[in-house]
């Protein structure tokens, strides 16, 4: 995909990724699809926090460790996957009732369902900086998330 634009942002603190994260929960749409990539503490489930609180998720997000899926409501319902226990067996869950559902769906180490996933999503990569620096590069892939990513970029760093 050439011309693709990637998103940088820079955090300072988990409340700052919170915050950007917040952004993409509040402009969310039904049948929103993100993926979290990142090392481990990097910061995924943090930011799929910040997104569920501006989705209007009033309870306690954590990763998804011992299921597959969680749900969450919000204004509407938050699908937080994390198939990193998945390992080789890509068994199909029923994924697409999710992808293309009325939730927004984020997934923890998408690489695992790689075939799986609408071609149309959005990917987030998180990377750690010294300390609580975080380096968060955004990749929109189709015209949907282009324009949520253009939205959130200008009111992000406009205040
Ligand atoms: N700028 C930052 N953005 C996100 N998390 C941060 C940041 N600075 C420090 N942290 C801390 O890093 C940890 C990230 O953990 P977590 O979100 O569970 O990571 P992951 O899900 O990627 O394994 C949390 O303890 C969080 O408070
Ligand atoms: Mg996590």
């Amino acid at each position: 995909m050439s011309g693709q634009r990637v998103y940088e942002f820079f955090t300072h603190s988990v409340e700052e990724t919170q915050r950007l994260a917040g952004l993409f929960g509040k402009m969310a749409r039904p049948g929103d699809v993100f993926t979290m990539t990142g090392d481990l503490g990097a910061g995924k489930t943090s930011f799929t926090q910040g997104l569920a609180r501006g989705l209007g998720v009033t309870g306690v997000v954590n990763s998804p460790t011992f299921t597959i899926i969680k749900e969450y409501m919000g204004r509407m319902p938050l699908y937080h996957m994390d198939v990193y226990r998945m390992g080789d067996s890509l068994e199909d869950l029923g994924f697409d009732e999710y992808f293309y559902g009325d939730g927004v769906t984020v997934v923890e180490w998408p690489r695992m369902i790689e075939e799986q996933l609408p071609p149309e999503r959005c990917e987030i990569a998180i990377s750690r900086g010294e300390g609580d620096r975080r380096t968060i590069l955004i990749t929109p892939l189709g015209s949907r998330y282009e324009k949520l990513c253009e939205a959130i970029y200008d009111e992000y760093s406009g205040d």
